[in-house]
């Protein structure tokens, strides 16, 4: 906790970072001013330096006390505090997912065009796909973005899910309630439901990719036989410090419920909380500290073995959503296909590529390009990468060293938008890859 004059945040277009806690969802507390954590209780009759205690729930009051999840915030104006909603057209990002037929065919697109025309994250937002919707609190969204301005005096909070960001080009400023996030490509940022924030560029441009969870929050998965390490470790996640700003102005409060935009005036930053403590906060984590464990002996483990975060639904085992990643890694598995095999998975798969290559394909998954397998659809290696693979010399480990994949899994089909499908990024002959796979049979021969 950092309290000197120092540290303060100043008058801008967004907060500066003071500073991280470590942990998952630990009940953290921090003040950008000393002493204006109240001590002892959450709402006294007056709040240190005339601050408004406000509370925000993103789980059921009753739940569990090991799933509870809120946060206490003493801020200088309500969040009740802002104009008339009215509505937003966004015609890019929404949660219409379409209610007709969904081919069964391997979709694969290009990255998303860096726009030329001024557009702020928001603006840059485009849905790929996703299942369910925020009515049921459950299922995803997963949407791409693509962005070359700050969200200039705009402030936005999605109250359909948690939004998990995966950057691929470019860092993100992510300014929110609770404080300050700086995430790079091959970090994440997890903004929960309903907490507002703004986004600024600090290298001009930014791409990435957005899962909106509308189910159960993230969390760490259990390690089982693994032990009490490894995976995502607890301690490598931050969560920030309290940061606020002291800023009135004509500005944009926009609120994303039930599928659709809605923006209000607001005549001061929400991003006012002095002080807040609890365990429900933004977080990020990098990715390169993942602990990736594997076989070493024979065949591919499930890649359920490379799980950072998951949603898990009302099903042991079964997740709304699972947040998997292949990160550098070394292969040694003798008497083995080392790449992923073949397969079919009653779950569905959206890939992205954050960095490097993808190990089960030759080419044409490029990164901030998108691949999407549905419920049983075949896929796996390329051609060219299981001639390669099925030759390897196997007395020798190998290394993957430049390389960051990741996979958003959900056991609910994953509907692509109408707009996906029509993108001019979407690699139309992508079924193709796998029709140079020669037949090896040979019944003479064992
Ligand atoms: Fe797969």
């Amino acid at each position: 906790m950092s309290a000197t004059p120092k540290n303060l945040p100043q008058a801008g277009p967004t907060l500066r970072a003071t500073g991280y806690q470590s942990g998952f969802a630990n009940e953290f507390a921090t003040e950008a001013l000393p002493g204006a954590l109240p001590v002892g209780q959450n709402s006294p009759q007056k709040c240190p330096y005339g601050l408004y205690a406000e509370q925000i729930s993103g789980t059921a009051f009753t739940a569990p006390r090991h799933a509870n999840r809120r946060s206490w915030l003493y801020r200088i104006r309500p969040a009740a505090m802002h104009g008339s909603f009215a509505p937003l057209p966004h015609a890019r990002f929404h949660n219409d997912f379409g209610h007709g037929p969904v081919t069964p065919e391997q979709l694969r697109w290009n990255p998303l065009p860096i726009p030329e025309t001024p557009t702020d994250f928001l603006d840059g937002l485009f849905t790929m796909a996703g299942n369910g919707g925020p009515e049921a609190h459950s299922g995803i969204a997963i949407h791409l973005y693509a962005a070359n301005r700050d969200m200039d005096g705009r402030y936005f909070y999605d109250a359909d899910g948690e939004l998990l960001i995966v950057p691929q080009q470019g860092r993100l400023h992510i300014a929110t309630e609770l404080g300050v996030l700086e995430v790079e490509p091959q970090q994440i940022a997890v903004i929960p439901r309903g907490v507002r924030f703004t986004v600024s560029l600090p290298d001009g441009a930014a791409r990435g990719y957005v899962c909106e969870n509308f189910g159960a929050l993230l969390k760490l998965p259990d390690l089982g036989p693994i032990g009490s390490n490894g995976l995502a470790n607890p301690r490598d996640f931050q969560t920030p410090q309290a940061a606020f700003e002291d800023r009135e102005g004509a500005f944009t409060l926009v609120a994303k419920f039930q599928g659709a935009l809605w923006q209000a005036d607001i005549g001061h930053s929400p991003l006012d909380v002095v002080a807040w403590h609890g365990n429900y906060a933004p977080y990020r984590y990098d990715l390169r500290r993942f602990n990736t464990i594997g076989s070493i002996s024979y065949d591919h483990p499930d890649p359920s073995i490379f799980l950072v975060l998951h949603s898990p639904s009302d099903t042991p085992g079964t997740s709304n959503m699972d947040f998997v990643i292949f990160p550098p890694r070394w292969l040694v598995a003798q008497h083995t296909f080392r790449p992923p095999w073949f397969h079919r998975n009653v779950a569905s798969e959206f890939m992205g590529l954050v960095h490097g290559a993808y190990d089960a394909k030759a080419e044409g998954f490029v990164p901030g390009g998108s691949s999407l397998h549905n419920c049983m659809t075949g896929h796996g290696p390329d051609a060219a990468t299981f001639e390669k693979a099925s030759n390897a010399d196997l007395s020798r480990p190998d290394v993957i060293t430049d390389t960051m994949a990741f996979m958003f899994e959900s056991r609910h089909v994953i509907r692509p938008t109408a707009q996906a499908l029509a993108a001019p990024q979407r690699q139309r002959d992508y079924v193709r890859c796998w029709q140079g796979l020669r037949k090896h049979f040979d019944p003479t021969r064992r």
